[in-house]
C-alpha cells in the first residue's frame, strides 16, 4: 500500500506538477498534464527497454499491481478489472457483450459524450432495441441537469435492460446520484453501465454500494494518466455472460500455451483483454493513480469542492451565469458558465475568451456545448483561480 501523502505538500508544487511552471491549466476534464511521477515512469520504461528490453524489468508485475490499485479505488476486486485502451472500448465492450433481444430498452441521457451514445445507437439499429433518451432541463437555480426522477421514470418499464450514464456529464458537470440510481436499477434487473472518466480518482466511487454493473474510464483526465490506457470494471456475476468485444491470444486461460489451442476464456475480467498491453501507458497510469490513491479520494474531493466553490463565488461576483449544478449531490470538478453578453459582444464571445486566455495568458480552459468550462485539479492554487477571474472580461 502506498505511503499516505499530505495533500498540502502537493498543492502548487511545481516539482511534482511541472505544468505549474508554464501554464495555468484548467482543462483536466479534457486532457490532463502528467505529474512528475508519471513522467518518471515513462522515462524509466524507455531506459529499461533501450538497454534490456523486457528482461528483469518487473513491468508486468507492476501492471498486476495497477489492477489491484484500480480495484481498490472503486471498491471492486482485482478480478473484476480489465485494461482497455480508452473509455470508448469499455463502453463498446458492454454494448457488444450483451445478448440483446428485439424490444429491449436502453435508457441514457441527451447530454452524453459521444463515446457513451454511438455504441447504444449502433445496438438500437442492429438489434431493434429501443433507445430512450432523457433530456437535460434548467432547474430552479438556473443550472442545467437531467432530473433524477426523469431518469428513473424512463427506466420504469419491464423491457429496460440497461441504463447508460456518465457519473459526471462532460458539458454541464452534473454528477448523477448513483447511490439512488443503483438502488433503483439493481432490484429491477436493469444493468447500470457507468462512464466514469469525469469522476474516477477525484470523486468517491463504490461499485458495490452504488450497484454499478459496468464502469469505464480512460486515465487521461482526472486520473492524471497518459492517453490510451484505461480501466474497465465488470461485476463478478456478469463476467461469464459478457462476451469479449475482441478475441485474440490473451483472452484465454492458457495464453502462454501458444500452439496448444484451447479456446476457454479466462474466468476473470482479463477475458476482455485480447493482446499485448500498452505497457508504458499503464505504468504511467499506475504512478498517477497511486499518487491519487495515497492522498485519498475523500481529501482530493474536499479540495475540489473548495476550489470550485471559490471559482463559482468569484464568477457570480463577476456576473457570469453558472450552468453547473452546485448542490451537495450534483456538484463535480467541472464548472461550466456563460457570459450573458456572449452573443452581443465580441469580447465576450466564448471562443474569443478561450483564445485570449490561451494566447495572452498561458491559461487553458475549454468551450463545450457553447459553455465555458473550467476544470481545476487539486494541485491548482487559489491564487491561480484569482488570476483566471481577473483575466475574464467584466460585465
Ligand atoms: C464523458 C466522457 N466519456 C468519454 C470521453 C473520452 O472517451 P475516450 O476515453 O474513449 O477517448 C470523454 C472525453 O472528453 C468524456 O468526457
Amino acid at each position: 500500500m502506498p505511503t499516505p501523502l499530505a495533500i498540502q505538500d502537493l498543492i502548487g508544487n511545481a516539482t511534482e506538477f511541472p505544468i505549474l511552471n508554464r501554464w495555468q491549466f484548467f482543462n483536466h476534464a479534457g486532457v490532463c498534464p502528467l505529474p512528475r511521477c508519471a513522467g518518471d515512469a515513462l522515462r524509466t520504461f524507455a531506459t529499461q527497454f533501450e538497454n534490456d528490453a523486457y528482461l528483469d524489468s518487473g513491468f508486468y508485475r507492476q501492471i498486476d499491481a495497477l489492477r489491484t490499485s484500480a480495484a481498490r479505488m472503486i471498491n471492486a476486486a482485482p478480478a473484476e478489472i480489465a485494461f482497455v485502451k480508452n473509455t470508448s472500448e469499455g463502453v463498446a465492450t458492454v454494448a457488444g457483450g450483451i445478448d440483446w433481444r428485439a424490444g429491449d430498452r436502453i435508457v441514457t441521457t441527451a447530454v452524453e459524450y459521444p463515446a457513451n451514445m454511438y455504441p447504444w445507437m449502433d445496438i438500437a439499429k442492429r438489434f431493434n432495441v429501443e433507445l430512450v433518451i432523457v433530456p437535460e432541463e434548467t432547474d430552479s437555480t438556473g443550472a442545467r441537469a437531467v432530473p433524477l426522477q426523469a431518469i428513473l421514470k424512463a427506466c420504469d418499464d419491464p423491457r429496460t435492460r440497461l441504463l447508460a450514464l456518465s457519473h459526471v456529464e462532460y458539458a454541464s458537470g452534473q454528477r448523477h446520484d448513483l447511490l439512488t440510481i443503483g438502488a433503483y436499477t439493481r432490484p429491477r434487473g436493469i444493468l447500470l453501465a457507468i462512464d466514469a472518466i469525469q469522476s474516477m480518482g477525484v470523486l468517491p466511487i463504490d461499485v458495490q454500494a452504488m450497484n454499478i454493473d459496468f464502469l469505464s474510464a480512460d486515465g487521461h483526465k482526472w486520473l492524471l494518466g497518459p492517453e490510451g490506457a484505461g480501466i474497465f470494471y465488470c461485476r463478478q456475476e456478469l463476467l461469464a455472460s459478457t462476451r469479449p468485444l475482441i478475441v485474440g491470444w490473451m483472452n484465454v486461460i492458457n495464453d502462454q500455451a501458444y500452439g496448444d489451442y484451447d479456446f476457454t476464456l479466462k474466468p476473470d475480467a482479463r477475458r476482455f483483454e485480447c493482446g499485448t498491453h500498452n505497457v508504458p501507458g499503464l505504468l504511467a497510469l499506475k504512478a498517477s493513480l497511486e499518487l491519487l490513491l495515497s492522498i485519498g479520494t475523500q481529501s482530493v474531493s474536499a479540495r475540489l469542492r473548495e476550489l470550485t466553490d471559490q471559482l463559482v463565488g468569484r464568477l457570480i461576483e463577476k456576473r457570469y451565469d453558472i450552468i453547473s449544478p452546485r448542490d451537495e449531490a450534483s456538484w463535480s470538478g467541472i464548472v461550466s458558465f456563460a457570459s450573458p453578453l456572449r452573443q452581443t459582444s465580441e469580447q465576450h464571445d466564448h471562443q474569443a475568451i478561450f483564445r485570449m486566455l490561451r494566447t495572452d495568458h498561458q491559461t487553458e480552459i475549454a468551450v463545450r456545448e457553447g459553455r465555458l468550462r473550467v476544470s481545476a485539479h487539486f494541485y491548482n492554487t487559489e491564487g491561480q483561480i484569482d488570476q483566471l477571474i481577473e483575466r475574464l472580461p467584466d460585465h
